[in-house]
């Protein structure tokens, strides 16, 4: 491969978990906006607002529905929403009906502004000596979280992002290889387990810093694990969360 300094940072990602107790400037604060700001929109409809959390209420409200301590502790707690309230507003402000903002294909294209603004913020945070943790967890409970952020309508928390000054070293998180994500022209259908052999020795060489420093499952052990195995959880709100906020309704 190529090594650039933006190529040598990606390919160094490893999620921070734990963060010094110091702020991050207003100029890092700005850089992270300006990059997602920048980041590719679909269709130019730029469906997506950050809420950055100061407030230590809602912060501690969102940590205790993500259950994870480092959410809205040390660093900046910021909430990617995919939103299309604003343009609903316009349409409306401009004497227009909603039109096709109701359904899943306008709500996906947000998601998908949402979430590589949510990246695109991560590596610009890593390129400064930065680090960040992306959280899915904050929509433990969705129907909560909409109503601790006082989101209107229209709006739906994708994902946060708990960025700061690291204060630990994680190592790299082995990746699958790339002969097992990457095709040319042809999808494979002859996926056989034993091509994982390697890759999960691997992967329980790797050390998690959140789980009392243990090594981790082999992948294909955690794949068939409690991960996906079937149970009921809050998150199976998540489609009547949608519906609630007039999204993906047909
Ligand atoms: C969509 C998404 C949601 C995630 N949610 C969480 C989360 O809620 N809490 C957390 O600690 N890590 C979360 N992560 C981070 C992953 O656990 C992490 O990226 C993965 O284990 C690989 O480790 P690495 O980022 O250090 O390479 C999330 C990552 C993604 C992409």
């Amino acid at each position: 491969m190529i090594h650039n300094f933006t190529t040598d940072h990606q390919v160094n990602h490893r999620s921070i978990r734990q963060f010094k107790d110091q702020p991050l400037t207003t100029e890092q604060l700005t850089t992270i906006y300006e990059a997602a700001r920048h980041t590719s929109s679909s269709m130019f409809l730029q469906q997506f607002s950050i809420l950055r959390l100061t407030d230590p209420k809602k912060r501690a409200a969102v940590r205790e529905i993500s259950k994870q301590p480092y959410v809205g502790a040390e660093g900046e707690l910021l909430i990617f929403i995919a939103d299309l309230y604003r343009n609903q507003q316009i349409r409306h402000q401009l004497g227009n009906d909603g039109g096709r903002l109701h359904t899943t294909d306008i709500f996906m294209q947000a998601a998908e502004d949402t979430i590589l603004a949510l990246q695109n913020a991560l590596t610009a945070a890593e390129s400064m000596g930065l680090g960040g943790v992306v959280l899915g967890s904050i929509k433990n409970d969705p129907e909560k979280l909409i109503q601790v952020l006082d989101l209107p309508k229209m709006t739906f928390p994708i994902l946060g992002l708990q960025v700061g000054v690291p204060n630990q070293e994680p190592q790299l998180k082995p990746r699958l290889p790339l002969n097992q994500i990457t095709f040319n022209d042809n999808y494979p259908r002859d996926f056989k387990l034993s091509s994982l052999k390697e890759y999960d020795q691997t992967v329980t060489t790797y050390y998690d810093l959140r789980d009392a420093n243990k090594r981790i499952d082999s992948f294909t052990k955690q794949i068939n694990g409690d991960k996906l195995n079937n149970h009921q959880t809050s998150r199976d709100k998540l489609l009547q969360a949608l519906h609630d906020q007039g999204l993906a309704l047909n």
